[in-house]
Formats: C-alpha cells, sequence, structure tokens
C-alpha cells in the first residue's frame, strides 16, 4: 500500500523517536502552535456510547475513565438560549419527551428542544436511540426501553470533565459540535455565540490543545474564526449530499481541490464520514482508498473520520481491528470519532508502535 504522499506520517514517526511522551504532543513549529501528536487521537464518540446512552454524564464519565483523547458534544439550544447536549435538534429519539409533554409536537410530529426551556428538558430522561419505529437502532447495547439519567447542559458536561482532569490521573479535552447553527440562527438563536460564551465561563476558550470545535456548516466556522476571533481549531464535518435534503452546503464540492483549498482557509481540518476515506476492498481484499485524505494533508488540514463502531463495520471489514488498521498505517489519518473508545485506544496505541506497512 502506497503511503499518502505527504509529510505528517514522516514527522509523526520522528516525534516517536524523540523520547517516551505520554499522552498528546504538541510542538511549536515556525512560531505557531501545531496540532500534531505522537498517535491518533481518540474522540469518544457521543461519549462512550457503545456502553451507555449516547450524551449522558455516565457515558462522559464512563469515556473519561477509558482515557479517550477526546470526548465529544453535539450541542442544541433550548428556548431559553441554554446549549445542552443533544445529538439531534429533536428530543424525540433519545428522551421520553413524548411521554411527558405529550402535545408539544410540532405538525411534522417532532419534538423540537428549541420549543422546549431547560426548567422542562430537566423533566426528561435521557435513553439509548431508538428509530422511527420505537426500537433500539443499536439492541445489543444498553437497553434502550429504560431511561438512565437527564440532559446535561454544555456547561455542567465541561464542569464534569475538567473536574475528572483534576482528580484522575487522565486529562482528556473535548470536542463540541455546533448542531442546526442555520435552524437556530432561523429561530432567532445565535448557537456559536452561546457556545462560546460557555466555553469562555468554563475556563476553555483559549485552551487550544484541549478543545476542537466542529461543524457541518461552513457558516457557523467562519463565524467562530472571524467574528469570534476564536484560537480553537476547527473541523470541518463533510456529510453526503444525499443525507441532507435541504441542500444548503454542497458537500461533493467540498471534497474537490478547490473545496479543500477553501476549507483550509478558516478551518484547521476535515472530519469525513469514513465511506469518504475507504470505499470496500477489491476482489483480491485489498482495501480501496481515495486520496481525500491525501489531498487534506496536502493542505494542511487535520483528518478526523467517524464514526468507528464495532458493531456496526463498513463493508469488506471483518474486524474492529481491521478497520483501525486501514485508517491508522494506511490512511494515517490524524484521529477517529469512536462508539468504543477504550478499543480504539488500544489500537492506536498499537499500530503506533508497529512500522507501517
Ligand atoms: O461530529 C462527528 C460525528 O459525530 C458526525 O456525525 O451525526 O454523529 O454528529 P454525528
Ligand atoms: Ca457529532
Amino acid at each position: 500500500m502506497r503511503r499518502p504522499a505527504d509529510t505528517r506520517p514522516r514527522f509523526r514517526r520522528l516525534l516517536r523517536r524523540v523520547g517516551p511522551l505520554c499522552g498528546l504532543l504538541c510542538v511549536l513549529t515556525q512560531g505557531e502552535m501545531t496540532l500534531a501528536t505522537e498517535r491518533p487521537i481518540i474522540i469518544a464518540h457521543r461519549g462512550a456510547s457503545a456502553y451507555l446512552p449516547e450524551h449522558t454524564l455516565p457515558a462522559k464519565a464512563m469515556a473519561h475513565a477509558l482515557k479517550a483523547d477526546f470526548i465529544e458534544q453535539d450541542v442544541v439550544l433550548t428556548a431559553d438560549g441554554v446549549p445542552i447536549v443533544l445529538h439531534d435538534i429533536h428530543l424525540d429519539s433519545t428522551t421520553d419527551v413524548a411521554t411527558v409533554f405529550p402535545h408539544r409536537a410540532r405538525e411534522d410530529g417532532r419534538f423540537y428542544a428549541i420549543d422546549f426551556t431547560l426548567a422542562e428538558i430537566r423533566q426528561l430522561r435521557a435513553h439509548e436511540r431508538r428509530g422511527a419505529d420505537d426500537k433500539a437502532v443499536f439492541p445489543e447495547r444498553f437497553p434502550a426501553m429504560k431511561g438512565l439519567s437527564g440532559v446535561p447542559t454544555l456547561a455542567e458536561e465541561i464542569a464534569l470533565i475538567d473536574g475528572l482532569n483534576r482528580s484522575s490521573d487522565h486529562r482528556a479535552g473535548i470536542y463540541v459540535e455546533m448542531k442546526g447553527s442555520a435552524f437556530h440562527h432561523r429561530e432567532g438563536h445565535d448557537l456559536p455565540a452561546a457556545v462560546m460564551k460557555v466555553l469562555s465561563d468554563g475556563g476553555w476558550a483559549e485552551q487550544r490543545d484541549l478543545v476542537f470545535l466542529q461543524s457541518f456548516e461552513p457558516e457557523a466556522l467562519r463565524q467562530l474564526k472571524y467574528k469570534h476571533k476564536t484560537v480553537l481549531p476547527l473541523i470541518q464535518l463533510i456529510a453526503e449530499n444525499a443525507w441532507d435534503d435541504s441542500g444548503t452546503v454542497d458537500f461533493d464540492a467540498m471534497r474537490s481541490d478547490e473545496g479543500l483549498s477553501t476549507v483550509a482557509e478558516y478551518a484547521d481540518g476535515i472530519g469525513p464520514w469514513l465511506m469518504q476515506l475507504y470505499t470496500g476492498v477489491d476482489h483480491q481484499g485489498e482495501p480501496q482508498l481515495t486520496d481525500l485524505a491525501s489531498r487534506a494533508r496536502q493542505r494542511g488540514l487535520l483528518v478526523h473520520p467517524y464514526t468507528f463502531r464495532a458493531d456496526q463495520l463498513p463493508p469488506g471489514i471483518e474486524s474492529f481491528e481491521q478497520l483501525h488498521r486501514v485508517f491508522f498505517q494506511d490512511l494515517q489519518v490524524d484521529g477517529v470519532f469512536s462508539d468504543f473508545p477504550d478499543r480504539s485506544r488500544a489500537l492506536s496505541e498499537e499500530f503506533t508502535a508497529q512500522p507501517s506497512r
């Protein structure tokens, strides 16, 4: 397998030779802090979500105990403008809102977080994700009919991580996604501004080595960079056009050379869907890779694909270990979003210790 034509893998090997480095490493070059790390970082996707319901504080505490490098927060706003940690702009897939507030759905039948005050959301219990058929999306995971705990605010969650960083021997960062920034704008709310205020109040707004900000919406990232003048690294998430009927962002164009060059003007990295980097195996079982990661690196962009799940492997991949081998050794990505942060971290360490094939 040919290595992508860029310098980061060589740089990572150099870092490994520097000596025993604990945890993540940032280095100074040309007067600027770069984001190079000695091994790919592991981002606990919605917490340790393979084991506990996504975006609950127990899932975040477990992710910290499993030594995830970063813990992810998807963020939306309440009616009174409070950032809460929730994957969807709707409450119904992961909470008992339809039981507690049965008459509060909009015409489309969905219960929008932006229609509920924080006091109301505090009455809800979060559970493992259920589909439109009300069945568990991942039936082998935590029982989906059991509400576990409440929906946390962003401030509560980062206070938890901050506390664990002090009380334990592990230091985790946060990886905050603004969900539906344009939707919130239409509802009269400024999501990037609300998130930045919480980060600032919590003392995280300057911690470049401990915080990433991410969004699928270029406009949200541009606002963070140019209006809020954040120093925090920004990750442009890349979806498939087919997933979004609004068509407001052309993700095919974003993956072109010109599109990536534009992303590099305002962002520090990309977060592509993993199938945009790996497309399957050929008749001999060899992984088929795209050049997206290589072209992104040529523009100085980090590459953090999503989402690694041992119970939902991509076509042609036979094991979680093989999945990581392809992405860590063949594609040389800089980090991954994983529902299984413990297993991904162990594989990150294992493949970093091995020579590339
Ligand atoms: O933010 C990276 C990854 O989480 C994107 O997918 O839909 O799980 O937020 P999603
Ligand atoms: Ca996310």
